[in-house]
């Protein structure tokens, strides 16, 4: 396999060369192929609706959606054509254009506990100003936060503890997701300094199956919050607008104070959003959260026509009933031939892991399998469905899951 796979990626792998000499390490952050299976291109050239191309010209129907943000296909024509009209306009100014009011206004009106928005570029710039606003609103300092959930590269939430100091996470406090009593018990540590509690829409940590939210323990937070007075944040980054399009937690009946959103809120273009309710809109006015590019109205453009997308296709459908399909279509693969996987989490996120797969060894050679036959698969990530994908790419894709998991049959 090494060596076709030498073949296929020969520009890619020229390429990995030269960015040794200028980037550190070759590449940085989650970017890196190097943690993933041997095989995996390290650039891209292009991408269209659900299909990727690398260096090579190898083409890919892809499961990733650029770890998320593509929502609803890579180059979807209204969303490009929305950016492109802008960017005749105004892209970036001394300030922001009209379009980052009529953006907050769409984003209150469609998510159900948002009552104001205000606008980033990363992820990571949205869950650290809910802490901010959360710290400001209440004057308090500790925040709870899930063991191996993940919020972002800041020092307070980077996995990677290199470069990092106590003082950085001295004001957070671990528990258990999904574990109510774990929850009270570092309610309790935090004391009289509780400031607020941030929670991922369900627990989808790297490298273990995923879990649904216990709705008893979405209620224990929120009860907690309330009897503190502290402020519940929802991490809906890496779900928003994939579970519901008003709120990941809406179908739980529990209410965050704040939510953070990335990823597809701009189907690719660069945003992220805090949104959050009244009682806390007059901290949220008083913090001071700024960056040079947080107004750049193309991708106020994007967002726009991307949630205007959402709420007129039911996107969710499309992507539940397609992951499903994927889903049952791999179980019975996997039944047909006696290997024994795990799929969790909700079908529009898939994640694949194999019982007893020490070291991820029968998920790389499954991953890789379906490489060589042009299906971009994650081995331990969370996959994304599109609106782009369909039922002819879910086929396809069945077709090589049949050859890969034959292989890892007979190999393992
Ligand atoms: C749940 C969650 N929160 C925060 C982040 C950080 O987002 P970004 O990488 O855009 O900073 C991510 C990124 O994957 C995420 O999945």
């Amino acid at each position: 396999m090494n060596k076709q796979h030498d073949t296929k990626l020969k520009n890619d792998l020229l390429l990995r060369k030269k960015a040794e000499a200028f980037i550190p390490g070759g590449m940085w952050g989650h970017m890196h192929v190097k943690k993933l299976p041997y095989g995996y291109p390290q650039f891209f050239s292009k991408a269209k609706g659900s299909r990727i191309w690398d260096l090579d010209g190898n083409c890919y129907i892809d499961f990733m959606c650029g770890y998320g943000p593509n929502i609803l296909g890579y180059k979807n024509a209204d969303v490009d054509h929305a950016v492109n009209e802008q960017r005749e306009k105004l892209d970036l100014g001394n300030g922001p254009s009209a379009l980052v009011v009529d953006l907050a206004e769409k984003i209150t009106m469609l998510v159900d506990s948002a009552d104001w928005a205000l606008f980033a570029k990363n992820g990571t710039d949205a869950t650290t100003t809910c802490l901010t606003i959360s710290r400001a609103a209440t004057g308090k300092k500790k925040i709870l936060v899930a063991k191996g959930s993940y919020h972002g590269s800041a020092p307070w939430c980077t996995p990677v503890a290199t470069g990092v100091v106590e003082e950085d996470t001295s004001n957070l406090i671990f528990f258990e997701y999904n574990d109510s009593a774990s929850l009270e018990v570092a309610e309790k540590k935090a004391g009289v300094d509780l400031a607020g509690i941030i929670l991922t829409a369900f627990r989808h940590d790297v490298r273990r199956d995923q879990e649904l939210p216990k709705k008893t323990f979405l209620e224990k937070a929120r009860e907690i919050c309330d009897k503190k007075n502290a402020v519940l944040i929802l991490d809906d980054v890496r779900a928003g607008f994939r579970l519901n399009k008003r709120g990941s937690w809406v179908d739980y009946g529990v209410k965050p104070d704040l939510t953070a959103f990335s990823k597809a809120i701009g189907n690719g273009y660069p945003l992220s959003a805090v949104v959050g309710v009244d009682k806390l809109k007059q901290a949220a006015s008083e913090i001071y959260v700024t960056g040079s590019f947080w107004c750049n109205a193309t991708s106020m453009a994007a967002s726009l026509k991307t949630l205007s997308i959402i709420e007129e296709i039911d996107v969710v459908a499309h992507i539940y009933y397609l992951g499903n399909n994927l889903r049952n279509g791999i179980h019975q693969i996997a039944n047909n031939f006696g290997v024994e996987i795990f799929q969790s989490g909700p079908p529009q996120m898939p994640l694949i892991l194999f019982e007893d797969d020490k070291g991820f060894s029968k998920g790389s050679k499954f991953v890789q399998y379906l490489l060589s036959k042009g299906i971009y698969f994650h081995p331990w990530h969370n996959m994304f469905l599109s609106l782009a994908h369909t039922a002819e790419d879910v086929d396809m894709t069945l077709d090589a899951v049949e050859y890969a998991m034959k292989k890892i049959s007979l190999e393992f």
